[in-house]
C-alpha cells in the first residue's frame, strides 16, 4: 500500500450527515488499494476570505489548507448546490487558494451530488478552471435526486451511479500518473 497517492476530499456540504460527505467516504473506501484519501472536515472553519491576509498575517486555518493541497497529489471535490450556487463556505475555502495557487496543475475531481445540481455545477466548474485544477472537465460528474442514490451510509444504491462513479475514479487515477 506504500504507493497509493495521498489525495485530499473536500466536501462542500458541512451537514452532520451529509450524503456529500458518506459519498467521499464510500470513494475512500472504494479506491483504498490504490488511493490514500483524507477528507479535509474544516472547511467551516476558515474565516471569511480577505485578500488583505491572503499573503501576509495568513491564518493559521488557512495555512493548514494550503499545506493539505500542498502535499496532496490530487483532489476529489463533493458538494450540493445552495440556491442554485455554489455552498458559499467551499467557494470561501476556494477563494483562499487563488493566490497561492494551491490548485494549478492538481487533477481534480468534482462531483456535485445533490437534489438537483444544474446550475452550482457548471458554476463550480468554471471557479476550478479559472484556477487551473488540472484535467477538471474530464473528472466531473453530476449526480441529481442524490438522496434516492447513495443512502445514509453512503452506499452507492444507484447501479449507473455507481458504474459511473467507478469509471471517475479509475480516470481520476490515470490522470494522476
Ligand atoms: C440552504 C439549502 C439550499 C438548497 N438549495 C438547493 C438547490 O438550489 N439545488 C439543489 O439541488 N439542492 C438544494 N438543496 C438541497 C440539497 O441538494 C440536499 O439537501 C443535499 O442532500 C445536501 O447535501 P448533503 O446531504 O451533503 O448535505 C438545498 C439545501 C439547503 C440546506
Amino acid at each position: 500500500m506504500s504507493g497509493r497517492k495521498k489525495i485530499l476530499a473536500i466536501s462542500g456540504s458541512t451537514r452532520r450527515h451529509s450524503t456529500n460527505h458518506n459519498l467521499l467516504r464510500a470513494i475512500a473506501e472504494l479506491m483504498n488499494d490504490v488511493l490514500d484519501i483524507t477528507i479535509f472536515d474544516s472547511i467551516a472553519d476558515l474565516p471569511h476570505f480577505d485578500p488583505d491576509r491572503s499573503n501576509d498575517n495568513v491564518p493559521g486555518t488557512v495555512t493548514t489548507f494550503r499545506e493539505a493541497l500542498a502535499h496532496a497529489a490530487g483532489v476529489i471535490i463533493c458538494t450540493p448546490e445552495y440556491a442554485h450556487g455554489v455552498p458559499g463556505t467551499l467557494k470561501n475555502a476556494l477563494d483562499w487558494t487563488v493566490s497561492t495557487a494551491d490548485f494549478s496543475g492538481k487533477p481534480t475531481v468534482l462531483i456535485t451530488a445533490s437534489t438537483d445540481g444544474r446550475f452550482g455545477h457548471p458554476a463550480l466548474l468554471e471557479t476550478l478552471r479559472v484556477i487551473e485544477a488540472k484535467d477538471i472537465d474530464q473528472l466531473q460528474l453530476l449526480i441529481s435526486f442524490v438522496r434516492t442514490k447513495v443512502d445514509g451510509s453512503g452506499n452507492i444504491i444507484d447501479e449507473r451511479t455507481r458504474s459511473e462513479v467507478k469509471q471517475l475514479m479509475n480516470d481520476f487515477v490515470r490522470c494522476l500518473t
